[in-house]
């Protein structure tokens, strides 16, 4: 099959979160099974290209009383995959992807637009995919262009559809003046397609138009159908539940493999677990901590500082569980607030908790390597993937049981001697605490943490079996597309 993904970011181009590291690894495990894989990204600023060979010159993308033109850059094929990058002046004259410190940028409903246009125009001129998988907001506009404005191009009669959302609670919400500043007909401003509370909902846009809908976990695709977890869009994907379909991401380990990682100080697998002390050390020296403290037990957080990352339980719940025998260290940016409340926690812990208030690919590396426990709390989580990668090092997570940490993390069992690590249901910092103080007092047993971490070390999240499972979907989409 022929897969044309449009992303906002992607491994090793561009990257703010997990999205990053799915739009780098499932296009490879796709062509590694023998499909034509080609994936489309914006041009950043911070985009460092291989390979940039001018494709198309001069792309024109109209809008209400202007027209722009973009460029579409070939990157090159790399793992089998072909790689397209949409440069404009939009995306590559700014430092962020989305936004700075005042706020997301005003003109992303144009920036992505313009992405989402150049897509179509391109694969017609490059040959129409059998299927379009666009990613969250950002590419939703594809589904809804395709079904509307571009619903009489006989090149893309054929061509199916499915969005993969990866956090609903980011669903690009703008003034209902975007409408006819990007041409968009007013039709498609009603309760049940665009509209959201007098504004333009894109994500929404997406889940109505699109043929499959997809999510990054099992649990979550049952959330999102309900008030609690869908940030008001429940009902657009209730109506959908018939084309939803949870997977699991998977994890590249060829990125993320304490065997051959370049960013240790020592390698370590499940045969000789050695250099993961090493890597211990190293953290501590990195962040500052005393080395007296090397045989506590060591927590790892590396986050956004986001709401949906669980920051207020550990604001409320870290003052008493710092009293214990335990040093937790904190890579993340974000939020002012959490950086603050880290900075502060430093000041009252010195010897415990260290934070590095940054945004360093190394040094996450090292935090999953060198710790003995990943705490994640997460008062929603789509998927996650900070803890399949800690599972890999041996790094024991504990876990809030929401999305696909209820998925990917089962609870350790002391006399059967099962499970990957610690889970608790409730919101609130005393389940925290309690989770927390299980994989403390697991933790003194050598014998049972190690046969702890060997379960975590065994689990095989590859991406071979999501593949699989998407091109199912895919397969699904297309079978829609075929007149009847
Ligand atoms: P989300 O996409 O919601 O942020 P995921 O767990 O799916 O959560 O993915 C987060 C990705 O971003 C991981 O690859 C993680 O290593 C990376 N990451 C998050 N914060 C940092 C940071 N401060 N420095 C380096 N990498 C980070
Ligand atoms: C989102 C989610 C995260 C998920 C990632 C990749 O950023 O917050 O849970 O792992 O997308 O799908």
């Amino acid at each position: 099959m022929r897969i044309t993904f449009a992303a906002s970011e992607g491994v090793p181009y561009s990257k703010t979160g997990g999205l990053a590291d799915v739009v780098g690894a499932l296009p490879k495990a796709l062509s590694a099974l023998g499909h034509e894989i080609t994936v489309f990204l914006p041009r950043y600023r911070r985009t460092h290209l291989k390979e940039a060979h001018l494709s198309i010159a001069n792309l024109t993308v109209p809008m209400q009383d202007y027209l722009l033109f973009c460029q579409v850059i070939d990157g090159g094929k790399h793992d089998g995959v072909q790689f397209y990058f949409v440069d404009h002046p939009e995306f590559s004259y700014r430092d962020g992807l989305y936004g700075d410190s005042h706020g997301d940028y005003p003109d992303n409903a144009e920036r992505f637009m313009m992405f989402c246009r150049a897509v179509i125009e391109s694969s017609k001129r490059f040959g129409p995919p059998d299927v379009f998988h666009v990613h969250d907001w950002q590419t939703s506009l594809i589904p809804v262009l395709l079904r509307s404005l571009y619903a009489y191009d006989a090149t893309f009669a054929l061509t199916g559809t499915v969005l993969t959302i990866h956090n609903i609670g980011y669903q690009g919400l703008f003034p209902n003046t975007v409408v006819p500043k990007l041409l968009l007909p007013w039709s498609l401003f009603t309760m049940d397609r665009l509209e959201f509370y007098d504004k333009v909902n894109f994500l929404k846009g997406g889940i109505v138009y699109s043929d499959y809908l997809t999510t990054v976990s099992r649990t979550y695709a049952k959330e999102i159908q309900t008030y609690l977890f869908a940030f008001g869009l429940a009902d657009t994907v209730y109506k959908k539940r018939d084309r939803l379909i949870g997977i699991v991401n998977g994890a590249d380990y060829g990125e993320w493999n304490p065997a051959a990682d370049p960013y240790l100080p020592a390698r370590f697998s499940t045969s000789d677990l050695s250099g993961k002390a090493t890597c211990k050390e190293s953290l501590l020296e990195q962040f500052g901590i005393p080395k007296e403290k090397l045989q506590s037990p060591v927590i790892g957080v590396i986050s956004r500082f986001a709401a949906q990352k669980g920051f207020d339980l550990m604001e409320a719940a870290l003052p008493r569980l710092l009293r214990e025998d335990v040093v937790l260290v904190v890579l993340g940016t974000g939020d002012r607030h959490y950086e603050g409340m880290f900075r502060s926690l430093h000041r009252s812990f010195p010897d415990r908790l260290a934070v590095k208030i940054a945004y360093d690919n190394p040094l996450a590396h090292l935090v999953e390597a060198g710790s003995d426990i990943f705490l994640m709390p997460s008062h929603y989580e789509p998927c996650g993937l900070t803890q399949i990668y800690s599972m890999r090092y041996g790094t024991v997570p504990v876990v809030r049981a929401t999305g696909g940490l209820e998925d990917t993390v089962e609870q350790w069992d002391p006399k059967q001697r099962t499970g990957t690590g610690f889970k608790f249901r409730d919101y609130d910092p005393a389940h925290l605490n309690a989770a927390v103080r299980q994989a403390l007092s697991a933790f003194k047993n050598k014998e049972d943490w190690k046969q702890l971490m060997l379960n975590c070390m065994r689990q095989n999240f590859s991406w071979e079996q999501p593949a699989r499972e998407y091109i199912e979907v895919y397969e699904k989409a297309r079978r829609l597309r075929v007149p009847k």
